[in-house]
């Protein structure tokens, strides 16, 4: 995948199904005002301008160490790693409380089709519950959903989460995927392990004796 796929929606593939259309009118009926185009997208996201892009990385897949000792709660950084964001949350007490309340509004609750690690494989997707590691990509048509972790900032009844803008879907702040959304899966989260108590090495893993 190159940069440009995961940075806007590919267009050509803008014809799924008639199903997906229609959830997809469902949910933008619902989110209205929020949709903006890409300048809206950047400027809700101010972290971009923080992302460091590691040629190292991009060119052979070299696992990317993060410094996460800086990272208070509700904050977010993004990595890249294999040309993709990883972005990684230190979730707050009443974000992992809030995951349990969700699962009756979630297309895959207990992650058994998406594409993680086994030890992510639970409700908060993660090894530390407090920090999660999710792969930025809408698993719809590829755009980088946006970090929304406040009760109501995109639908009066929305949870907090990851809102994709592109056509509407809609993920918990463990990336798992609300139903009636076009994005299919849970955000996947790469293989990582924490080398110390505040440092991730993203793209290997204990499993790979790494
Ligand atoms: S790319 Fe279509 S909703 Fe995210």
């Amino acid at each position: 995948m190159d940069d440009h796929t995961h940075s806007h929606c590919s267009h050509d593939e803008k014809s799924k199904d008639n199903a997906i259309d229609q959830n997809r009118r469902k949910f933008l009926t619902r989110a209205t005002s929020v949709i903006g185009g890409v300048g809206a997208m950047y400027a809700a996201f101010p972290f971009l301008a923080s992302w460091q892009p590691s040629t190292r990385a991009l060119a052979g897949g070299a696992p990317v160490e993060a410094d996460i000792s800086k990272l208070r709660p509700g904050e977010q950084v993004i990595y890249e790693w294999r040309g993709r964001p990883v972005f990684i949350v230190h979730r707050t007490p009443e974000m992992l409380a809030g995951l349990e309340k969700l699962n009756d509004q979630l297309r895959d609750p207990a992650s058994y089709e998406s594409d993680q690690p086994a030890y992510a494989k639970n409700i908060h997707r993660s090894l530390k519950p407090e920090y999660l590691v999710i792969t930025g990509i809408c698993t719809h048509l590829g755009c980088t959903p946006l970090l929304k972790p406040e009760v109501g900032s995109v639908t009066s009844t929305w949870p907090g989460g990851y809102f994709c803008p592109c056509h509407g879907s809609g993920y918990d702040m463990a990336g798992r995927v609300f139903k009636d959304v076009p994005a299919p899966l849970n955000l996947p989260v790469p293989p990582y392990k924490f080398v110390k108590d505040k440092l991730i090495l993203i793209g290997v893993d204990e499993q790979q004796g790494a």
